[in-house]
């Protein structure tokens, strides 16, 4: 399975902030929001990573993750330029995927969660189909919204509903089969000019094959396209690392646990860092 991280789009809501760069550079408590989404692909097993951005942007990411090595993952970069929808990922992505299934990510998206490594472990060997994950919002018009019946069965989508029919968003954390690529190339631009994400999945819909898991009420599923937000999902990543000692999305911790780096690597990392906290929980790491 192949993942791609969708980190374009203008960010204007959060202006001035972006107006120098991209606004998944920006910080969410100790680390680039890009790490979160990123660390969720890793979580998932997934190495072979497509981060699409904006064309001025690509040589920050590349400076701050380059290739991929010292998370022992591959990344490649790809611009998206102009922000067209969220489905052009898979035009974009087309070469890259190939022939194989794939998950998308958006970069603005925060999780954290209870055996959430469980749930990305039997999405990545999904078949065939989609699968969606959805959870409980107070404010239904912001997002995709999914329909339920009495079963519990996902029997309808709408973007962004001026009358949601329920509070159950669509989290932007998607795994395709290869078709995807298919249905893409033949969506047709939604009234607002983008290719839909939604549209999408209503395909997959349609045709019966899309499956949605609700991520639960214990569950944090972050937005940060506001500057509230922003701090919100900041005090949220600190809260929980000042309690746990733990940090939520270290790439090379993932990295180190699943064998991906040694300890070398490690250490080059800790060296890079040095007198950052960072750094520090790093060198814990190689003490353990
Ligand atoms: O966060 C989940 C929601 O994300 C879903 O429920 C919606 O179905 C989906 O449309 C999306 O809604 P947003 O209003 O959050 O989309 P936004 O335009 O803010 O873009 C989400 C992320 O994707 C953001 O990090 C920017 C990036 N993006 C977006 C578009 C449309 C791009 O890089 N390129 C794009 O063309």
């Amino acid at each position: 399975m192949k993942g791609i991280i969708l980190a374009g789009g203008r960010g204007t809501r959060l202006e001035p902030l972006t107006s120098v760069f991209n606004k998944h550079l920006l910080p969410i408590y100790d680390k680039p929001m890009i790490y979160y989404p990123l660390s969720v692909l890793m979580l998932a097993g997934i190495r072979d990573i497509l981060i699409i951005t904006n064309e001025n942007d690509t040589k920050f990411y590349d400076h701050l993750l380059g290739n991929g090595d010292d998370f022992g993952i591959n990344i490649n970069y790809e611009v998206q330029k102009k922000a067209d929808g969220i489905a052009q990922s898979f035009l974009i992505g087309k070469k890259f995927i190939g022939n194989e299934n794939v998950c998308l990510i958006l970069g603005d998206n925060i999780f954290f969660g209870y055996k959430f490594s469980d749930l990305l472990n039997s999405a990545v060997k999904l078949q065939k189909g989609g699968i969606i994950f959805t959870n409980f919002v107070k404010n239904p018009k912001d997002f995709a919204i999914g329909e339920f019946d009495k079963d519990g069965k996902l029997i309808s989508l709408e973007e962004k509903p001026k009358i949601p029919k329920s509070n159950h968003a669509i989290t932007g954390l998607y795994f395709y089969d290869n078709d995807v690529i298919n249905i893409a190339q033949n969506l047709k631009p939604s009234p607002r000019g983008e290719l839909e994400i939604t549209d999408i999945n209503k395909a997959y819909l349609n045709k019966n094959l899309l499956k949605a898991f609700d991520l639960g009420r214990g569950f944090a599923w972050l937005d940060t396209g506001t500057h509230a937000s922003l701090l919100d999902a900041g005090d949220f990543v600190r809260t929980i690392e000042d309690r746990q000692g733990l940090k939520i999305a270290c790439l090379e911790e993932i990295a180190f646990n699943f064998g991906w780096i040694d300890e070398n690597i490690l250490i080059k990392r800790i060296e890079k860092m040095k007198n950052s906290p960072y750094s520090l929980y790093l060198k814990l790491l190689l003490n353990k």
